[in-house]
C-alpha cells in the first residue's frame, strides 16, 4: 500500500490571513444591534470592494496600505447602504482583532509539533497581522509573518507569493499554500505553490491559470493530506 502523502516533501505551510485563518465577516457581525439586517449585506460589499480597491490600486501602481485600503472599502460600503453615524470606528477597530476560525489553532499547533515550518502570507499591513495574530493566540505557532506592505503591492502578482521563498529560504514546490480566496488560489498555484483551497463558501473556482491539488471545507482536514 503506498502510504506516501497527497502532500510531500513540504518544508513550510504557508497560510493566507482574511478568509482563511481569520472571519473577516466577524466585525459587522458583532455590530449587529447597529446595523440590523444590514449587517450582512455591509459585510459583504465591504469585503468586496476592499479587495477590488487592492486589485486596482496595483494595476494603478497607487499603492497604500491595507488598512487605508480596508477604510476606504467600508466608507464605500455604508455610503452605498445608507449606514452613518460613529459605529465606522467601532468596525474599524473590530477588524483589527478578528476572530480566527475555531479549528485554526489546533491545526498550527500540530504542525509546529511535527516539526513543519508555518507562515502567513497577506495583503494584511503588518500592524494589522500582528494585533490580529496576537488577539488569536497563535503568535507562538507561527515562524514568520509576511505582508505585501514589503514590495507595495497586492495578490495575486507573482512577487506576493516570492515573498515566501524569500523569507522562508524553500522552492516554490516545497511551500503548501492555503487560502479560501479562489483568486488567491490562483495566484499562487500559478507562480508554482502546492496549493489547497480551503473552500469555506462552497464557492466555485475561478476560471483563471493555475489549478489548485486539493480542496478542502475546513483546515481540519489539511493534516491528513501531510500524513500526519
Ligand atoms: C489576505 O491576503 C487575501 O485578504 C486576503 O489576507
Amino acid at each position: 500500500m503506498d502510504t506516501t502523502p497527497a502532500l510531500d516533501d513540504i518544508g513550510a505551510c504557508v497560510f493566507d490571513a482574511y478568509g482563511t485563518l481569520f472571519d473577516v465577516t466577524a466585525a459587522a457581525a458583532q455590530c449587529r444591534d447597529d446595523l440590523g439586517d444590514k449587517a450582512g449585506p455591509l459585510a459583504v460589499l465591504w469585503r468586496t470592494k476592499q479587495l477590488e480597491y487592492t486589485w486596482l490600486r496595483s494595476l494603478m501602481d497607487e499603492y497604500v496600505d491595507f488598512r487605508q485600503v480596508t477604510g476606504d472599502g467600508l466608507d464605500y460600503a455604508m455610503a452605498t447602504l445608507g449606514i452613518g453615524g460613529d459605529v465606522r470606528a467601532r468596525l474599524m477597530d473590530l477588524y483589527m482583532r478578528l476572530d480566527a476560525y475555531g479549528e485554526v489553532k489546533d491545526v498550527l499547533g500540530g504542525l509546529k509539533a511535527a516539526g513543519i515550518k508555518t507562515a502567513i502570507l497577506s495583503n494584511g499591513a503588518p500592524a494589522m497581522l500582528e494585533a490580529a495574530v496576537k488577539n488569536a493566540g497563535i503568535d507562538d505557532l507561527l515562524d514568520d509573518v509576511l505582508s505585501v506592505d514589503a514590495i507595495g503591492v497586492y495578490k495575486p502578482h507573482p512577487r506576493v507569493y516570492q515573498l515566501a521563498v524569500d523569507g522562508l529560504g524553500l522552492a516554490a514546490g516545497r511551500i503548501c499554500f492555503m487560502s479560501s480566496n479562489a483568486w488567491d488560489v490562483s495566484g499562487a498555484a500559478n507562480f508554482g505553490f502546492r496549493v489547497v483551497w480551503v473552500n469555506r463558501f462552497g464557492q466555485q473556482r475561478e476560471r483563471l491559470p493555475g489549478a489548485h491539488e486539493h480542496e478542502i471545507s475546513t483546515l481540519a482536514e489539511l493534516p491528513a493530506l501531510l500524513g500526519l
